[in-house]
């Protein structure tokens, strides 16, 4: 017999929400120059089934090398932090959430998964509290690019925020001051920070990570596609454009890019705006910045945020930092 425990779950993304950040950012991105829109919209529950078959790439290693450090050092951020509460951003799955969750103790832990994705959310949540009988969960699902309020969490206990994954790495470097500012802000003295952060390493590895062999990332980035065909009422056809990674060296970021194949014209209904796209015209649908430790613990000073600690994987070119506000 399977019993079903219960965990709670806030919802600022009601549809109404959803659908108007969803416009407003096609809108902007697809009738400027360049065309360029947020990652945000990947994340159906078909974008967060491909993002999780891009994490056992062998192109992609970013995804394994934060998992072994995490196993590593799980244990340390655990005795540093003596964190009671984590609020995880970008949750995704919560595979990587496991070891920190048992390392801090399971039993008793307030967990805060924060995604985009409700089908990611409920899954992983489900699945957490049947592993981890006494976690008290309660799962929230926000874009965390607008500012975030957390459900009410105990006030005399250090908290943990992480943001795995490279996940900073969305921001653009302007926008980056700003969202680390924003998380500086909800931090308390007592409370820390686990960022993981890709470093830059030889280009034709990371554009390897973005453009791997079987074809993984082409049908995540084409997944845009048919969610602007389901949640606008569009007519992009995906075979009339080609995936594309570039590394861009003055912005240090990968962008990935639908590139049309044809002179077309696509019509989003739902927005009421025809798009035209010339032959060979490059969308840019998401750029994944990569770091160096130096330039990434100086963009945190400058947000306020102390590095306390750093874990790196020199391989693999990954690393996490724990920080505070002291
Ligand atoms: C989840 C944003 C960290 O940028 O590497 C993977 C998403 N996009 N392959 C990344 C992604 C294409 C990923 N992040």
């Amino acid at each position: 017999m399977t019993s079903t425990r219960a965990y709670g779950y806030t919802d600022t993304l009601e549809a109404e929400h959803y659908a108007k950040a969803l416009r407003a950012d096609i809108r902007g991105g697809l009738t400027g120059t360049p065309k360029s829109t947020a990652p945000t919209w990947f994340y159906d529950a078909r974008g967060s089934e491909l993002f999780e078959e891009i994490t056992q790439l062998p192109e992609y290693p970013l995804w394994r090398a934060e998992l072994g450090l995490l196993r590593r050092h799980a244990k340390d951020v655990a005795a540093r932090t003596g964190a009671r509460s984590m609020v995880e951003l970008g949750s995704g799955s919560s595979t990587k959430s496991k070891l920190l969750i048992e390392a801090l103790g399971a039993a008793g832990l307030n967990y805060v998964p924060v995604d985009v994705s409700a089908d990611a959310l409920q899954g992983a949540s489900a699945q957490l509290v049947q592993d981890y009988p006494g976690i008290r969960l309660h799962a929230l699902r926000a874009d965390f690019t607008a500012p975030l309020v957390l459900p009410s969490l105990p006030d005399d206990e250090p908290r943990l925020i992480a943001f795995l994954g490279s996940t900073l790495g969305n921001f653009r470097r302007p926008a980056r001051g700003p969202f680390l500012r924003g998380l500086r802000d909800i931090m308390r003295r007592e409370d820390f920070l686990l960022i993981g952060a890709d470093l830059v390493k030889p280009e034709h590895e990371m554009i390897a990570a973005y453009d791997d062999e079987q074809g993984v990332t082409a049908e995540f980035n084409k997944n845009l596609l048919h969610v602007l065909n389901h949640e606008l009422n569009a007519d992009f056809d995906p075979d009339a454009f080609d995936h594309v990674a570039v590394w861009n060296s003055t912005e240090s970021h990968i962008e990935m890019r639908l590139r049309s194949r044809v002179d077309q014209l696509v019509k989003i209904r739902e927005l009421d705006l025809p798009v035209h796209f010339a032959l060979g015209e490059e969308w840019i649908t998401e750029r994944s910045a990569k770091f160096t430790t130096d330039g990434l613990h100086a963009e945190m000073a400058e947000a306020g945020l102390r590095p306390q600690q750093l874990w790196s994987d020199p391989d693999a070119g990954f690393t996490l930092t724990l920080a505070t506000i002291r």
